[in-house]
């Protein structure tokens, strides 16, 4: 397995000013260690924004505030909780689609495939409109009812599970260049190569001069890879977990695209205006913007920016927020307190070729990253320190995991710039999971199925199979070196 490093050293260069490839031999150059839920050393960041920060990312939200009509949780810190805040979780999310003619269905119009599991359920609006969809009792016109959202009979892929992955280190994966992961497949031999996947930015960072409303990134986050920045994560993750909908602008354009409200199986957007939520609706003029906005649909955005004229770039402000906090995460530490395990595991982790997807490779951030800016101005930004080294034992690509895969289509399905006409491959294709900092965690794989790394490697399938047969070859006490390496990461 001795391929990855030559082939490395050309991968880093990419990216890092003068490092020298030495700092490819070994998996513990990580420059400083942070405790756990620590911010990076070395960020330039605005002053107070990440007490700010914080608190956006672990305040509870109420239904006046626009929880509703269906969601997951009122926090992101309530679900991102193992070890700290910014970590994996206990929740496992419900996907739902199935096939047509071999080609993935999310069943947008049955409301897939996240199946929010609650429901603000009755509740009185003094205010509700007339027409509103939710009213539910001819004697008593102020009363909604918001139903559960149920997975409906057409759906063939049934009850995917999907756990809360942790936010560790996000910010130094938000700022790989596309040119480095882009690079990836072509040192893999064929047999486990992944697959980038690109995924349009539908929703811009003004702090990053590549990125617009058109541009395509390499995918990185979540099971699927199937979203590339953190700000367009925390926007969909109010929008689809908190069901908080909101409206950004982008260089004069009003953005939508986390601005409809999903109401239970039925296309985000459908409304049940008055019943969505308890947050004042909105009552300035509809800016219009894209994907568009009718003026219905525009006075249930629980929290907007408003009128875009003039070039306004404006991102509303918690989603900022979110994204400034995971920004700032540092990776976890390493642990070597079972050294001699951890020394002989490390190079038993590439004789088996867990190491071919799960790469050993020493990333760096570029010299001078990106920042997360609120309006692009600086006014209020948090950047990752440049050429700082990170492993996060991980390619960022998919791959396909044979009877692994969870048979989802790659991108969340709320994200109406993304279309999920993928194939079978794809469905079952999984994003390497990055392995750094698992020890912290409670549950492994996709659908949180195991509790150990020896359960999780003997579900590797596919792609990976050689990988899982090679380690179930090994003694009991060559395993147990691979589980003690893998737990020090
Ligand atoms: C109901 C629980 C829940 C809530 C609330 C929640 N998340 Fe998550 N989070 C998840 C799950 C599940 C995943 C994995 C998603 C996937 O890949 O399908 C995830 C993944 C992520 C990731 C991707 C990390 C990675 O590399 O895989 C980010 C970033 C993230 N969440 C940010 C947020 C933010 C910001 C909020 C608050 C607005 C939030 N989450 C609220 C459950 C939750
Ligand atoms: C072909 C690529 C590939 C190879 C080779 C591979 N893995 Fe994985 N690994 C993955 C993918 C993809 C996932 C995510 C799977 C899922 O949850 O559906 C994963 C998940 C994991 C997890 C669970 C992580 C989590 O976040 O829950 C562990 C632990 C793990 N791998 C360890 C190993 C070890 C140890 C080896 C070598 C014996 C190995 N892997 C070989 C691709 C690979």
């Amino acid at each position: 397995m001795g391929w990855i490093r030559g082939n490395v050293c050309a991968l880093v260069a990419v990216v890092s000013i003068g490092a020298g490839c030495s700092s490819l031999d070994d998996d513990v150059t990580k420059a400083e260690q942070a405790a756990l839920g620590d911010f990076l050393p070395g960020l330039t960041v605005t002053s107070g924004l990440l007490a700010e920060a914080t608190g956006a990312f672990n305040a509870v939200e109420q239904i006046t505030d626009g929880v509703g009509p269906v969601f997951n949780e009122r926090a992101c810190g309530n679900c991102h909780t193992n070890g700290a805040k910014g970590g994996a979780g206990e929740q496992i999310e419900r996907r739902f689609g199935r096939f047509v003619n071999g080609i993935f269905d999310p069943l947008a119009a049955q409301g897939g495939t996240l199946r929010q599991l609650f429901s603000v359920g009755n509740f009185n609006n003094p205010n509700l409109p007339a027409s509103s969809r939710g009213r539910c009792q001819p004697g008593n016109p102020t009363l909604c009812c918001v139903p559960v959202e149920v997975e409906p009979p057409q759906a063939t892929v049934h009850n995917v599970g999907r756990l809360t992955t942790p936010v560790f280190g996000g910010g130094l994966i938000d700022v790989i260049p596309d040119s480095v992961i882009r690079a990836i497949p072509a040192t893999q031999p064929a047999a486990i190569r992944g697959q980038v996947v690109n995924v349009t930015t539908v929703f811009p960072n003004p702090g990053d001069p590549a990125q617009s409303l058109t541009s395509v990134k390499a995918g990185r986050f979540g099971w699927k890879a199937g979203v590339s920045t953190l700000l367009q994560f925390s926007g969909d993750a109010y929008n689809n977990e908190m069901a908080i909908s909101t409206q950004s602008c982008f260089r004069g354009t009003s953005n939508n695209v986390f601005a409809l409200e999903n109401t239970p199986n039925a296309f985000p957007g459908t409304g049940l205006e008055g019943c969505d939520d308890l947050a004042p609706p909105q009552t300035a003029p509809n800016p219009g913007g894209a994907p568009a906005i009718t003026d219905s649909q525009w006075r249930q955005v629980d929290d907007a920016v408003g009128s875009c004229a003039g070039g306004r770039t404006e991102i509303q402000d918690d989603i900022f927020l979110f994204a400034a906090f995971m920004e700032a995460l540092a990776p976890a530490p390493r642990d070597f307190s079972d050294q001699i395990s951890v020394t002989r595991g490390e190079p038993l982790f590439r004789q088996v070729g867990c190491n071919g997807c799960h790469l050993q490779t020493t990333f760096r951030t570029p010299a001078n990253p990106p920042s997360v800016d609120i309006d692009g101005t600086g006014a209020e930004f948090v950047r990752v320190p440049g050429n700082f080294a990170f492993n996060p034992f991980s390619d960022f690509l998919i791959h396909d995991m044979g009877s692994l895969g969870d048979n989802i289509g790659i991108r969340p399905p709320d994200d109406p710039a993304n279309p999920m006409g993928v194939g079978v491959v794809e469905a079952r294709s999984m994003r390497t999971a990055p392995l750094w900092g698992l020890r912290f965690r409670n549950h492994l794989l996709h659908d949180g199925r195991c509790g150990d790394v020896p359960c999780a490697v003997r579900a590797h399938d596919g792609q990976a199979a050689a990988s899982r047969n090679a380690f179930n070859a090994l003694s009991p006490a060559n395993q147990h070196n691979i589980v003690q390496y893998v737990r020090s990461l």
